[in-house]
């Protein structure tokens, strides 16, 4: 989904500024380098509103992170009409000189009985993103104190959206040029570092024995592997592709349950659709499981029918269909019924399908559907419709393209029912019946939605409430009614507003620096929802009325425990984590003109400020 809503976005505009070229390029490798890139790059790099980073947005990046994108990113595709000389000289020519590596390597492991604080995405199984004071430490009576503690930047990189997994000794992170790390909770020294073979977006997912000691620790790359490496020293235990299309990625995180990895299946062939000549669109959208001992294969679902010949685009040539419904969030177990919940995204071609936008319940145990829920019918949607597009592989749908991108909340009632909450780009809420096919119990409006997000990426509930961050981006197709950018409560077991707290824009242009917007998932705890916003701003808020408790301006430079320059920008895509007496967040976005950093941000309540 995140692919497709930058295309609505203007373009960030950065001054242009000189050519990073490097001194070892002579005036012939340039000369051919910029050829290379007048042919292959400059028809949506250097094109307004295209949602590719312009040309001084790339110059800003190093070459190993160019030429990451052009072998294993989101540009494979485009690199793939170079050959390695060609992708490397372009990557040298465009990009600045490497940030240097620091060390800043501690001088201890990680023991055997260390224990995790904050798991996998949700922290659980279910998905609520709720932490309780007493595992999480920060409280009503010390929020007001909270400061930073120590900053870790990501070298050589422009974004931060893994969101951590935290034990009593480390915190475990993944980065955009596929390092993964392990970092010492108190201090940030580096335990570990493993270099997976592309970019780890997703929250990584911690394994525990049988006496409940972290063992293994789980993640995606964004070409699709799936690793498995020991939590204490780093060492890869095994690796397996679950890739099924060339166009296949991992964007969610993996959920863990009973020796189980379940891994959410998304694409990028939404951008491939932009190529007239693509022959649009095969991609099925799904769920694969592992045997987390061994990597091996169990079954895999998918959410469309493998696609056929469903008639010719509009230049006559062959097109396929059904396509799409992406599986872009972690999975939801729900141990009771022996089931997984899914949210999907849409439909990449035509004809559209009946499990696209949908919330799906399938079988832990074959990967059976049971059930589903479609709140939106007919949405088939790729790049190929935007206004910069040539239309030819536009399905005859156009959109409105309003995933499920956030995983369905899987909670119980006072009264002992339990249900299922989601929350849809659209805007709306749902509160599903688990035990009757995900009928809906009751629905509710939190924002206007479209095409940039209602709800973008997440949700929080504690027993009562429902907390639900509302991005509500300017500039939306199917919006309804006003804007409401912020957080937003409601009572879970009737869907009643509970408080609104919308947060006005900070100035008074229409940019990034200005948007409130809610995109990242918000995390609560006992009495406090902390939601961080797309200006950069990480602010906590009181779950009895929304009351402004604590706030902080991440959009700044920082001084960092491994002397790599450090700058935050956008929260988006990974959301705050409480956890053993801090509160942990990623900062800085680069994505869709979004504001571009490369921090981990770890505050601590001022001790002996406890307020009574
Ligand atoms: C068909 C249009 C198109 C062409 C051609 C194209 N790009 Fe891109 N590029 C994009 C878009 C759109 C994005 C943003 C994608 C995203 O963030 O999901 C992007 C992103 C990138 C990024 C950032 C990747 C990241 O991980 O954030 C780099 C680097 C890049 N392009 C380099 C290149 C180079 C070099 C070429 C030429 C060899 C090229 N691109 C050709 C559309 C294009």
């Amino acid at each position: 989904m995140h692919i497709m809503r930058l295309f609505a976005v203007a373009a960030f505009l950065f001054a242009l500024s000189a050519c990073g070229e490097t001194e070892s390029l002579t005036d012939s490798d340039r000369v051919h380098a910029q050829a290379l890139y007048d042919a292959n790059c400059a028809m949506c790099h250097d094109t307004e509103g295209s949602g590719a980073p312009n040309r001084a947005a790339l110059e800003k990046r190093t070459p190993a992170a160019i030429l990451a994108a052009l072998e294993t990113g989101v540009m494979r595709q485009q690199g793939q009409l170079l050959n390695s000389d060609e992708r490397e000289l372009i990557a040298q020519y465009l990009g600045a000189k490497s940030a240097k590596v620091a060390g800043n390597m501690c001088n201890r492991s990680i023991s055997s009985d260390d224990t995790p604080i904050w798991n996998r995405w949700g922290n659980g199984i279910e998905n609520r993103r709720y932490q309780s004071a007493s595992r999480g430490g920060v409280t009503l009576s010390n929020v007001s104190s909270l400061e930073l503690k120590w900053v870790f930047a990501f070298p050589d990189a422009a974004r931060a959206r893994s969101q951590p997994a935290v034990t009593e000794q480390a915190v475990y992170t993944g980065s955009s040029d596929g390092r993964v790390y392990a970092l010492d909770r108190e201090t940030g020294c580096v335990l570990w570092t493993f270099d997976a073979d592309a970019e780890v977006r997703s929250a990584p997912t911690l394994g525990t024995d049988s006496s409940g000691k972290t063992d293994y620790l789980y993640f995606g790359d964004f070409n699709a592997n799936v690793y498995a490496v020991d939590a204490r020293t780093g060492n890869l235990k095994w690796k397996r592709s679950v890739q099924d299309h060339p166009a296949g990625t991992i964007t969610g995180s993996l959920t863990l349950y009973e020796g189980r990895l379940f891994v959410p299946m998304s694409s990028t062939e939404v951008l491939s659709a932009l190529k007239a000549e693509y022959e649009c669109c095969t991609f099925r959208g799904g769920i694969t499981a592992l045997d987390a001992a061994s990597g091996k294969s169990l079954w895999r679902m998918h959410t469309v029918n493998a696609a056929s010949r469903a008639g010719v685009d509009q230049q006559g040539q062959v097109a396929f269909g059904p396509s799409g419904a992406p599986v872009w969030s972690v999975p939801t177990v729900d141990s009771k019924r022996g089931l997984l919940y899914i949210g999907t995204g849409e439909n990449y071609s035509s004809p559209a399908s009946a499990m696209s936008d949908a919330i799906i319940a399938l079988e832990l145990a074959t990967g059976k559907i049971r059930w589903w829920q479609q709140t939106i019918a007919n949405d088939a949607w790729n790049a190929s419709c935007e206004s910069f597009g040539d239309g030819i592989n536009c399905p005859r749908e156009d959109g409105p393209d309003l995933d499920f991108g956030a995983p369905p909340i899987l909670t119980t009632l006072a009264d002992g029912r339990d249900i299922i909450l989601a929350g849809q780009k659209s805007g709306m809420i749902f509160a599903l019946d688990p035990d009757d096919r995900g009928k809906i119990l009751w629905r509710q409006r939190a924002g206007m939605g479209g095409f940039n997000g209602g709800v973008h990426w997440g949700m929080a509930s504690d027993p009562d409430t429902l907390y639900v961050g509302i991005a509500d981006t300017p500039g939306n197709k199917g919006a309804v009614g006003p804007r409401r950018p912020g957080i937003h409560a409601f009572d879970i077991a009737t869907g009643k507003p509970q408080w609104s707290r919308i947060e006005p824009f900070t100035c008074k242009e229409r940019k990034f620096e200005c948007e409130t917007a809610i995109s990242a998932p918000v995390t609560a705890t006992d009495g406090i929802v902390f939601g961080g916003a797309h200006n950069g701003l990480l602010r906590a808020y009181s779950t009895k009325d929304g009351a402004l408790l604590w706030s902080y301006d991440t959009r700044r430079n920082f001084k960092t425990v491994n002397g790599v320059k450090g700058s935050g920008g956008s929260i988006d895509s990974a959301g705050p984590v409480i956890a053993g007496g801090m509160l942990i967040v990623n900062s800085g976005y680069d994505k869709f003109g979004e504001i571009p950093g490369n921090v981990l941000l770890v505050f601590e309540p001022k001790r002996g400020k406890e307020r009574k």
